[in-house]
């Protein structure tokens, strides 16, 4: 059996699951993968810092060029721009296949990565970046690939659907909220980032990027985040019947399937009927409507360190089985640019 090494950049909440399961379950990815998939290298900033799970420390390094160099496979779940764009970059030049759990890399750099992967016929897979646990990309990318896709919407944040849940069932201020969310390592180093409505507007450039085969950048999203949701705004919405989630809605405009997208990310008020008002906690929901499909919808953990490893080794298994046949490309390069509309309807 062949061995494909694979080099972890990072091992944060996400990262330090990744490597543990990459260990622990050898013998199941080997199978299902065709190939021995052998940790090559872990990289971290301090060798010494503290980890959600316990990794060999012979496996740690600081050496970033040597193990992107030595690798078939790069998962990168350092998160931020630099230097994982860099690395990344790096890695697909050298003709490695790429797993990425990084929204904020792909929302603003996108088109970049997938067009240095296409050069090489690299692949660059993400379904971590979006919604943790959840299979959102592949149905987006392969199942759906024949149909027309009319809108996506849902919750793609789970640290804020935890905050927002908590302070409308169990009464909690917004503060308290977020120390349990922070606990239970939903929330982005930078917690702004949740809060503000980024984190949700990149996945959500990442979500309308992939269904209208274009490239929707964080820029391009209208982004309105919970800051300014107060408990007597909750309460109130709960006496009239509605709950406040934070929502994410990717839409085509026209009719005939060309022409505008609009992508915006907001505090909604939702009908206490509507299945969304029943994702609680840290899960996500997203709905998708497609012309052919109808409407569709996809409910699950959308944070947690282990829930996102699992997307992650679930990439890293298709990208060793595609290694194994000597696969190409995934074809992001047949994006076009779709102007976008002005905001502001629904
Ligand atoms: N901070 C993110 C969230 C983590 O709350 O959804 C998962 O992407």
């Amino acid at each position: 059996r062949r061995t494909l090494r694979v080099a972890l950049l990072g091992a944060g909440s996400v990262g330090s699951q990744v490597a543990r399961l990459l260990l622990e379950h050898q013998s199941d990815l080997a199978e299902r993968s065709g190939a021995r998939l052998e940790l090559a290298g872990i990289l971290v900033r301090d060798i010494d810092a503290p980890r959600d799970a316990e990794l060999p420390r012979e496996l740690l390094t600081t050496d970033a060029e040597a193990l992107i160099q030595s690798a078939d496979i790069v998962i990168e779940l350092m998160g931020g721009i630099e230097p994982a764009r860099g690395y990344v970059l790096q890695a697909l030049r050298s003709g490695a296949d790429v797993v990425t759990g990084n929204k904020a890399l792909l929302a603003t750099h996108g088109a970049e990565i997938f067009e240095a992967a296409d050069q090489v016929g690299a692949s660059v897979s993400y379904e971590a970046a979006v919604a943790a646990a959840i299979p959102i990309i592949r149905p987006l990318r392969d199942s759906l690939a024949g149909d027309r896709i009319k809108r996506i919407f849902g919750i793609v944040n789970g640290s804020t659907n935890y905050i927002l849940d908590s302070m409308d069932r169990q009464g909690l201020s917004a503060q308290e909220a977020q120390r349990i969310a922070t606990e239970l390592g939903y929330l982005e180093a930078d917690p702004s980032l949740d809060l503000e409505g980024y984190d949700a507007a990149q996945k959500a450039a990442i979500l309308a990027s992939l269904a209208f085969h274009t490239q929707v950048s964080l820029d391009d999203v209208h982004r309105q985040g919970i800051e300014s949701v107060t408990a007597d705004m909750i309460a109130d919405a709960r006496r009239a019947g509605y709950v406040i989630k934070l929502l994410a809605v990717c839409e085509r405009l026209s009719e005939d399937g060309g022409d505008a997208v609009s992508v915006r990310v907001y505090p909604a008020l939702i009908d206490r009927e509507h299945p969304m008002a029943s994702v609680h906690g840290g899960n996500n929901a997203v709905f998708v409507e497609a012309e052919a499909a109808g409407p569709l919808m996809f409910y699950g953990a959308g944070a947690g360190g282990v829930q996102t490893a699992s997307a992650v080794l679930g990439d890293v298994v298709s990208a060793a089985r595609r290694h194994i046949a000597g696969g190409v490309g995934v074809g992001e390069s047949a994006r076009q640019s779709l102007p976008m509309a002005p905001f502001g309807h629904i």
